[in-house]
């Protein structure tokens, strides 16, 4: 989308290819999943979508999957997500219901994180998050940007997408340093602060080169 959302979305391949779509010149439909319809419309996040990315987050944040963050949070970083509309058929009720999130955080003048990275649990393994993945890839592309960090339990996902485990902080010293200045958890997650430990238990740190 990169700032407008009249760009087609480079799709993966649906199980069945004649109930795939992508409208041109209109909203992005990402994606088909089977005969029934069900397509997503990718778009780029406005204020209004503020609670119903809390509601798609915090099933995940209540597991510890993912961090729980305050409305206010949403909202002031409101413009860093893609978000996920239902659309089709077999979602009629639910047309222009939100059923995925994500952010591309920008870290440094190289590198930023994807988070927030999620997808109502209903919907998943239908290449909504995929989607959205995407989509925040090609903003990092646009951006200038070559690498994207994520910490993650879905080292599965993220493999599939090129990302790779690493150990440490791939930033240099001065640069660690720079961002020790940070207040943003997400920041703190990056550079391994102790008093971030308990949020990053069990995950795994992954980077991909674009
Ligand atoms: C990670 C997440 C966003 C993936 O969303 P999704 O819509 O279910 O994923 P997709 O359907 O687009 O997956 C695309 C492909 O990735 C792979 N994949 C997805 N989830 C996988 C998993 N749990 N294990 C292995 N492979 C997986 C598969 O290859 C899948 O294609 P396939 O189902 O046709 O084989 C979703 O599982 C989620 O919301 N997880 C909880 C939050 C989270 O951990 N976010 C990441 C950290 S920010």
């Amino acid at each position: 989308m990169n700032g407008d959302t009249n760009r087609p979305v480079p799709s993966r391949e649906a199980p069945d290819a004649a109930a795939q779509a992508v409208t041109r010149g209109g909203p992005r439909v990402a994606l088909a999943d089977g005969a029934e319809g069900f397509r997503t419309v990718l778009r780029r996040a406005r204020p209004a979508d503020a609670r119903a990315i809390a509601e798609i987050v915090r099933p995940y944040a209540d597991k510890h999957i993912l961090i729980g963050k305050d409305l206010i949070t949403y909202f002031e970083d409101i413009q860093e997500f893609t978000v996920a509309e239902a659309s089709g058929s077999q979602d009629r009720d639910r047309t222009g219901a939100l059923i995925g999130c994500g952010a591309l955080h920008v870290m440094w003048d190289d590198i930023a994180e994807v988070r927030t990275l999620a997808v109502r649990a209903e919907y998943r393994r239908r290449g909504v998050g995929q989607a959205v993945l995407t989509d925040l890839l090609d903003r990092a592309r646009s951006l200038g940007l070559s690498r994207v960090f994520c910490l993650t339990f879905e080292v599965a996902f993220f493999s599939a997408n090129g990302f790779r485990e690493i150990e440490g902080t791939p930033v240099g010293t001065d640069t660690y340093y720079e961002m020790l200045r940070s207040h943003d958890d997400g920041i703190a997650e990056f550079l391994d602060l102790a008093r971030v430990k308990p949020n990053t238990l069990g995950n795994t740190r992954m980077l991909l080169d674009l």
